[in-house]
């Protein structure tokens, strides 16, 4: 509205306006749905050893990262390549958010690959979380394994300021739902789907004015009962990271990751399978 009576009275040329308008309104819907990629965590994980620059294990590192980034799979929102053996055996697992498949997937691991490589540089092991997806290099070959040693929360220093027996109970109704949804419902995205999403969002009232929005996911290598084990064992496992009723709160693992907010922070329309309102 302002900028357009601005036009109408020719004080600065449409082009220019138009220009304007369209970076406030882009910026705008970004920030105004939180759809942030910004780096989480990492971990190296050094027992792994390292590798020599030049060497065949750095050679495998390279080819998979050259697949994975000009590969179809990121449109689901999963991959996984390894490559070599022995020694020089490379894992390397992309899950990035149900709500973050395709481009938006695919420039995820360029910047968390990068990131990975330059925060545990020649590392043989790392795992990397970003808001829309996680990596982990390995040398060994962890899919399907349930992995609790690698996880880690992040919590809002804030508390929410509700009631905190209500806003447990509540909290809990809402992660037991999303938990239900993604063991439950199948992924909507892929043509031929034969499996749940693994992946559930959604949002519950909190009072009048207030909602708490939630995330569960567990990456795609994981069987649906595993994936409801890796959800149930990381609530209880980090439960005084957020109980006392903070803002909000994210558990980072590689087999099972988890967020809430007070306010939304995933894409209600792209995710995998419904999204919750309750
Ligand atoms: C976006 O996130 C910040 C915290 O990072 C929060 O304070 C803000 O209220 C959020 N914006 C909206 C519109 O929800
Ligand atoms: C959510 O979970 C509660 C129990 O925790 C259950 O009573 C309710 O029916 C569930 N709602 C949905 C929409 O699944």
């Amino acid at each position: 509205m302002y900028f357009l009576s601005f036009v109408s009275k020719g004080l600065v040329s449409v082009p220019i306006l138009a220009m304007m308008a369209t970076q406030v309104l882009l910026i705008r819907s970004v920030s105004s749905l939180n759809m942030t990629n910004s780096y989480l965590n990492h971990k190296c994980l050094v027992s792994q050893g390292k590798y020599k620059p030049g060497s065949v294990h750095e050679k495998n590192l390279e080819a998979i990262i050259h697949s994975i980034s000009v590969g179809e799979n990121v449109i689901s929102g999963y991959d996984m390549m390894s490559f070599g053996e022995g020694q020089d055996l490379v894992c390397v697992i992309l899950q990035c958010r149900g709500d973050s498949y395709g481009s938006k997937c695919r420039s995820c691991f360029a910047s968390a690959m990068a990131g990975l490589r330059r925060r545990c540089p020649r590392d043989k092991g790392g795992i990397i979380w970003f808001d829309q997806c996680l990596i982990e290099i390995s040398s060994t070959d962890t899919v399907g394994q349930l992995n609790y040693d690698d996880s880690l929360c992040m919590s809002n220093a804030k508390n929410a300021g509700d009631d905190p027996f209500s806003f447990i109970m509540k909290w809990d109704t809402l992660f037991d739902n999303l938990t239900t949804i993604a063991i439950t419902e199948k992924n909507k995205n892929l043509k031929e789907a034969t499996k749940p999403a693994l992946y559930g969002a959604g949002e519950k009232r909190l009072g009048r004015k207030r909602k708490m929005y939630g995330m569960v996911q567990c990456t795609d290598d994981l069987s649906i009962k595993a994936c409801n084990e890796c959800l149930v064992h990381s609530i209880l496992q980090f439960q005084n990271c957020w109980k006392s009723g903070k803002r909000g709160a994210r558990v980072l693992g590689r087999s099972c990751n988890f967020r809430y907010e007070l306010y939304p922070f995933v894409n209600a329309k792209t995710g995998p399978n419904s999204y919750l309102k309750s």
